[in-house]
Parts: C-alpha cells; structure tokens; sequence
C-alpha cells in the first residue's frame, strides 16, 4: 500500500471517535507514535487515505478492533505482578471465605483480560487452594482476537516470564514448543466481549453484579481520565460489599473517583467496598443525572455523615422543586419537532420515567452520542423500564455497537418476554451480525406476538407500527433467513 495521505482533522477525528467507542485517549506527546499505529490499522483495513478511514471506522467494527489492537499494548503473562497473587492468596481469599461463610460461590472478574493468562492464573491460584468447584471467573476484553485466543489456551514460552511460571506450568501440558492449559482450568473461565467504557455494568445480563474480587489491571493507563471515573464507579458497583478491586501497580488510583476503602497490605496497595454498614455513611456515585464532573463533597469530608435515602431525597427535592412536569406540552413539542424545547421541559425530572423518555427520544434528534448517555443513566435509574431499555438499545444499534445493543434488548425481553417490538429489534441487530439461527427465533417470536394481537392495534413501544404491519415485516425477515440459509446450506 501507498503512504498515507495525513490530515490533521482526519487525524483528530479517527481519535474522537476511538475516545467516544472505547474511553481510549493519548497525550499530544504520543502523537507520532499513535499515527504509526494508525497507520498499521489502516493498512490492516486497506485504506490508504485517513479521512476515508475515519468515516469507515464509525460503522466498522472490525476496523475498530484492528486499531485498538495496535494502539493497546494486548501483552500479558500469567501471573503477572507476583505480589498480587500472592496478597489474593494470603489476605483476600481468606478474607472472602470468612465473610462469605465458606459455602457461597466466589465470584472474580478479570477485566480486560488480553489473551487469558491473568484469568487463567487466577484459576490456577483458587484451584491450589481447593476452590475450584467453588469459584466462578469471568473474564472479558474489547478485542474478539485477544479472546479467541484466550478461549484457545495455548501459550509459547513468552507467557511464561514471570517469576511465578512454576505456579503456572503445574497446571499447563508442553508439547512441541507449545504449553496447553489443562481442562480443569479451562473449564473455570468464561470469556465474554465487553467494552468497558460503555455501561452495560452493573447488570444481571453481563453477570457482572456482586463479585467478589476484580481485577483491572494495565488498561485504565490507555484510558481518559473520565473515562477512568466512569469505569471505576460502576467497578464500584459491581463489587459486592466488602468485594475488593485490584488495579496494576502502573495504573492511575482510582480512590477519587468512587468511595473505595484503600487497603495496604504487604502484597500492594488494593481497593476494597466497604462492608454495608460503612457505604452507608459514604455518598456513593451517581447522585443527580449528570455524572460528568464530581460535585463538591461528593466524596469528600462535607458529604460525609448523609445517608444513601436521605441523599437522594434531597437531590430529587432539589431537582423537582422549581418545575412542575408538564408532560402534555413537552409531548406537544417533540410531535411537532421542537426538540430542544422538548428537552428543555423534560430535563429536570429524572424521577420520572415518562419524563426521561421524552428526554432521550427528543435528545436523539440533537444528538445520538448524548442521547446515548443519558438513556444508559436513565436505565440504571429505572430498572424495570422496558421503553427506557428499548430506546437505549435502538440507540446503541444507530451507533453500530451491536454487541452493547443486544445487551440492552435482552433486558428488555427479561422484563417483558410479551413486546413484539423487542423482539424484532433482537432479531435485526442478530440478522446484521450474521446470527441467523437466533435472527430466526427473534422474528419468529415478533410476528406471533404481533399476530395474536388484533391487526389495526399500534404495537406496544411503538407510535404508529400495527401489528399487522409488524406481523408482515418479521415474516418478510423470515423468508430472507431461510433464503439465506438455504443458499448456504
Ligand atoms: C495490557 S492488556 C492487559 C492484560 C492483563 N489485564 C494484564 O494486566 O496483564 C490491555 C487489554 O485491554 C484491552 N482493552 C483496551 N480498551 C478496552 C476497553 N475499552 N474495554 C475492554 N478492554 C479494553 C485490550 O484489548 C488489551 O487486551
């Protein structure tokens, strides 16, 4: 391929869109060096001209997982920074067990695991102290190359040169220059995708709610600083109380960001949510809607003594106090394409799950990226709120992050397995990805929920779509997949 034809907006515009899909930002002192990875990409992807390459970007995935590939460091080594797994075996799984009574399942996350050694060394490490039956380890990263390489475990001699490689090598088979983990410790390990800065954690989906023990280590240093914040409160919340979180001794400290204990132990410096007793004297994140800067006191000394309950009813009294929720006029506004003024009357009750609604619904029209945002808030607000969910993953899908939108529409069919519009949408995110098998079951399941209600009714989630209509557009899909399937078959 020829040189690459640089401009500096291409420039800046392929590393706003990796920042807004992957948290992932680099110093203006790393420029030369980013642009030679770029360039990699670039060449991985077959385009020679950076502004082509950045338009292809914001629909490509896979382009998007060649450039984080060059731009992230994917090197790992089983276990990798002896001392931790040393603290992990000596101080916190004693702990965990004592806590736990000695009966409950242990559950551990790898976050960002590259290529397995770090989960694979965690399983080694409970499997050594006879947990094996009793721990569950889940380990996820963005690149599906690193995770299928993970998922293969096979290793050379480079994965090995830590100082606890004896450790490993009890559990790994050699053969010609290759070392094979062995089946029980395979078995151990779920790999999963998950990009850590989009918000599909905390969640029972991901299964990513009350572990025990995470680690995240070497990846928040590739990560903007809000990014940073963003990733370590939900890390926060997805510890279960008294869960610990292990970041890299190179990592940036996390301490500010969410109210973590910080324990000092003799194996390193490690986080640790406080027992429930304590999080109550401690204000934890996401106190208003807006989570982009921390409030004054939001950790600190000020905020202190106010309890979780207390807070949130001020911080809706405060919210609510000078705005009535006039629903009809902010509804008037969005029919008639008035967006910003639709935004502008529902902005001020998120305790309202209509008024959120309204909000991201007129918020999409201004802006996808925002409206992206908010409704990920919103859902966490409002769990059990199907539509808020719905929006959320047809927002995800504009985006082309699929992945990430599955998640969200199977939320939606968890709360409600009855809404034909969901399992439409799970069917074409399926169908785009080349899922057809399971594209098949979602349309199935569309067009007999849309069939069984009467066909001039407007379809629940939707504002205008019949059933009838609904009904026909699944079976169209249908024919398309068992065309397709047929062709191939
Ligand atoms: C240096 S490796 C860390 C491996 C292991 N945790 C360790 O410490 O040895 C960094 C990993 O972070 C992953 N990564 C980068 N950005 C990510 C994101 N937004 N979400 C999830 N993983 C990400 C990369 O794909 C890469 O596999």
């Amino acid at each position: 391929m020829t040189e690459i034809n640089w401009t500096d907006e291409a420039y800046e515009s392929i590393l706003s869109i990796l920042g807004a899909r992957t948290g992932l930002a680099f110093r203006a002192a790393q420029r030369e060096a980013t642009k030679i990875g770029i360039a990699n990409a670039m060449k991985r992807s077959g385009v020679a001209e950076s502004s082509a390459y950045a338009k292809l970007l914001v629909h490509d995935v896979e382009a998007l997982e060649n450039l984080i590939v060059e731009l992230t460091v994917g090197e790992t080594y089983f276990f990798r920074e002896a001392s931790q797994f040393e603290g992990i075996r000596r101080e916190i799984l004693p702990e965990i067990l004592r806590r736990k009574g000695g009966w409950q399942k242990l559950r551990i996350w790898s976050a960002a695991c590259a290529s397995g050694e770090e989960p694979y060394s965690l399983a080694m490490l409970c499997h050594k102290q006879g947990l094996a039956s009793q721990c569950e380890i889940l380990a996820t990263d963005i690149s599906s190359e690193a995770l299928s390489k993970a998922r293969q475990a096979t290793y050379r001699d480079w994965s090995l040169r830590g100082e606890l490689q004896a450790e490993a090598k009890e559990y790994l088979r050699f053969d010609r220059g290759i070392y094979y983990v062995d089946e029980k410790i395979r078995r151990m390990v779920r790999f999963e995708f998950l990009n850590l800065a989009m918000d599909v954690y905390p969640s029972h989906v991901t299964s990513t709610e009350a572990m025990d023990l995470i680690l995240c280590r070497n990846v928040l240093i590739y990560l903007s600083r809000s990014t940073i914040r963003e990733v370590a409160q939900r890390f926060f919340q997805c510890l279960a109380d008294g869960g610990w979180f292990i970041t890299a001794s190179g990592d940036p400290p996390v301490g500010d960001f969410a109210p973590f204990e910080t324990t000092v132990t003799d194996f390193g410096v490690f986080y640790r949510k406080p027992t429930a007793a304590k999080t109550e004297a401690v204000v934890a994140p996401e106190a208003a809607w807006e989570t982009n800067e921390p409030r004054d006191g939001l950790y600190g000394a000020n905020s202190g003594n106010i309890s979780q309950a207390n807070r949130d009813s001020q911080s809706t009294a405060a919210i609510n106090r000078d705005t009535r929720w006039d629903k009809d006029e902010a509804h008037a506004a969005l029919a008639r394409g008035d967006y910003a003024r639709a935004v502008e009357l529902s902005e001020s009750h998120p305790n309202e799950p209509a008024a959120c609604i309204i909000h991201v619904k007129s918020l999409a029209n201004l802006s996808t990226e925002a409206a992206i945002r908010k409704c990920a808030l919103f859902a966490t607000r409002h769990p059990l709120s199907a539509e808020l969910h719905y929006l959320h993953a047809v927002l995800l899908m504009e985006m082309n992050l699929d992945v990430e939108a599955v998640q969200a529409v199977q939320r939606v069919v968890f709360l409600d397995r009855s809404l034909a519009l969901a399992h439409f949408l799970l069917g074409s995110i399926l169908q785009r990805r080349g899922t057809l098998d399971g594209a098949r079951r979602a349309f199935r399941n569309a067009r007999d929920l849309a069939a069984a209600r009467a066909p001039d009714e407007i379809v629940p989630l939707s504002e205008h779509e019949t059933s009838r209509l609904l009904a026909r557009a699944a079976t169209n899909h249908l024919r398309a997949i068992d065309a397709a399937l047929g062709a191939t078959s």
